[in-house]
């Protein structure tokens, strides 16, 4: 009989062993825990900016070399973009490292889950904790409630997420801050351990929640910043070893945010622009680098004249004004041209080939890009171009033919889909150029003239003879 006991305790030792050590290995990818998590998301303009801090504990055996962060489908397909860095020190100290993301895969991801997976530079051993900083944006995320509005009404907007962190981990502490634009907040939904003050939403403290948990919020509230959004932004970057860097800026831009009804009262609007049309927008501000030259800026029309130029020495404010105020849903399509010295951007790498170094995309304040195509046009006679961009954008060549050109010019095609400001830092164009060719275009010059010069001379000397047998 004792004999017959101590072999059940047995089996069920093994049986509860075997299923923890399933558990522990089926719970998370990797025995992490967040010890505490603090999330922000800025709604002050109509690009989401979610500040997030993560205390991670490995509470496992093993170090750990990623930490995975968790999306539902319906926001991941907005992220326009996603940093992370590790906090190193402490307060006054405190400095960042930033760590590689990338998007990954997991097997039986539940309801579709999403995942980006941070990768730490030393890994972290067992009973080891780091804190991460997370920045990521997201477009196109508040949704115009009611869709459509006249002139005079106020844009509301609502903007859907969890107040529980959606994480493959368990969480120990978290709490979630949402600011609005304005006090102007028709309504959010309160779950417990919910509060509100001034142009801020806390949802928590919230304590020990396992993985996945969900808790889906809304809040409705004013936004009347500029919903700019450019469709389309073509921008062509021409390298000319003469001394110039030419850009030309093709904008597609419209106002993304609730659709104008009714007609467009110009007298009510120059009366009282503070209501007259306070969800739409008039100005857009382009910052352009230092040192520009030979401005312009015109629509379908032409030149328009109502821009404004500032220079200092570390940029050239543009404020460009389209011919009329932009509403929810109206579009405009202009182009902005400039010229910069080329010594400002153009230099040589170590290896004595020549490279550009750009600014990637768009000059226009608070703007959203969904498509971004720039081209830059390398000299003729440019060879085995590449480019370094610090994201992943889609990359091929073109040939360019313009009046001179023999042979053509190699152009550097990049795009990117979903671009915000956040996009814009410096990419290189690596090229290799024989200095022969800079004579390409003068003995172009020189020879045409040559050969109008003889063809002339043998025209009036057909003309001469002609004259000669007539007579
Ligand atoms: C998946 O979604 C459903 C419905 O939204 C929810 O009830 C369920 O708890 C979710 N499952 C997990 C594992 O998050
Ligand atoms: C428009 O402005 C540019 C640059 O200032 C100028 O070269 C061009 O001639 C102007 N075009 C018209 C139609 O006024
Ligand atoms: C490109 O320019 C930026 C400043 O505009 C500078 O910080 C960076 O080092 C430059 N990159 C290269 C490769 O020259």
């Amino acid at each position: 009989m004792d004999a017959l006991r101590s072999l059940g305790r047995v089996i069920v030792a093994f049986w509860i062993l075997s299923h923890l050590s399933l558990l522990a290995y089926s719970s998370s990818p990797q025995d992490l825990q967040i010890l505490n998590a603090e999330r922000r998301i800025d709604l002050s303009s109509h690009i989401v900016k979610v500040f997030l801090t993560l205390k991670v504990e490995n509470t496992g055996a093993s170090p750990v070399s990623e930490v995975l962060l968790a999306f539902p489908p319906t926001q991941v397909d907005h992220i326009a973009s996603l940093k992370a860095a590790l906090t190193v020190g402490k307060k006054k100290k405190k400095s960042y490292v930033p760590l590689e993301v990338n998007p990954t895969d997991l097997p039986d991801a539940p309801n579709q889950t999403k995942y980006f997976s941070i990768s730490l530079l030393n890994p972290l051993n067992a009973g080891e904790t780091a804190t991460l900083e997370v920045l990521y944006i997201l477009t196109h995320s508040l949704e115009p409630f009611p869709a459509e509005i006249n002139q005079a009404e106020s844009q509301l907007v609502y903007y859907r997420d969890s107040a529980i962190i959606l994480s493959p981990y368990y969480i120990k502490q978290q709490t979630t801050f949402i600011r609005t634009p304005s006090t102007k907040v028709e309504s959010f939904t309160r779950v417990e351990s919910t509060n509100r003050a001034g142009t801020e939403i806390k949802y928590g403290p919230y304590k020990d929640r396992p993985a996945y948990s969900y808790s889906p919020v809304i809040v409705h509230f004013e936004n009347n910043k500029p919903f700019a959004v450019v469709e389309e932004l073509v921008r062509e970057v021409e390298i000319s070893h003469w001394g110039n860097l030419q850009i030309t800026e093709h904008y597609r831009l419209s106002h993304a945010g609730a659709r104008h009804k009714g007609v467009f009262s110009r007298v009510e609007y120059q009366s009282r622009p503070s209501s007259g049309g306070i969800s739409s927008f008039k100005y857009l501000l382009a910052r352009l680098p230092p040192r520009v030259h030979s401005v312009f800026y015109r629509d379908e029309i032409g030149n328009i004249s109502s821009s404004h130029l500032r220079i200092d020495y570390l940029k050239s404010d543009l404020e460009i004004e389209p011919r009329y105020p932009l509403f929810g849903g109206w579009k405009a399509t202009f182009v902005i041209g400039y010229g910069l010295p080329l010594e400002d951007f153009l230099f040589e790498s170590p290896d004595g080939r020549r490279y550009l170094n750009f600014t990637f995309g768009c000059p226009l304040a608070e703007t959203v890009v969904d498509k971004l195509i720039i081209k830059v046009v390398l000299p003729e006679g440019s060879k085995d171009p590449s480019a370094v961009v610090p994201f992943s954008v889609k990359q091929h060549l073109e040939t360019k033919y313009s009046y001179l050109d023999v042979a053509g010019r190699t152009v550097v095609v990049l795009e990117k889909e979903n671009v915000v400001p956040e996009h814009n830092s410096p990419f290189q164009v690596y090229y290799s150029f024989n200095p022969i060719f800079m004579l390409a275009e003068p003995l172009m010059l020189v020879s045409t003239f040559f050969f109008v010069f003889m063809a002339s001379i043998a025209y009036l000397h057909i003309d001469f003879s002609i004259c000669k047998t007539s007579s």
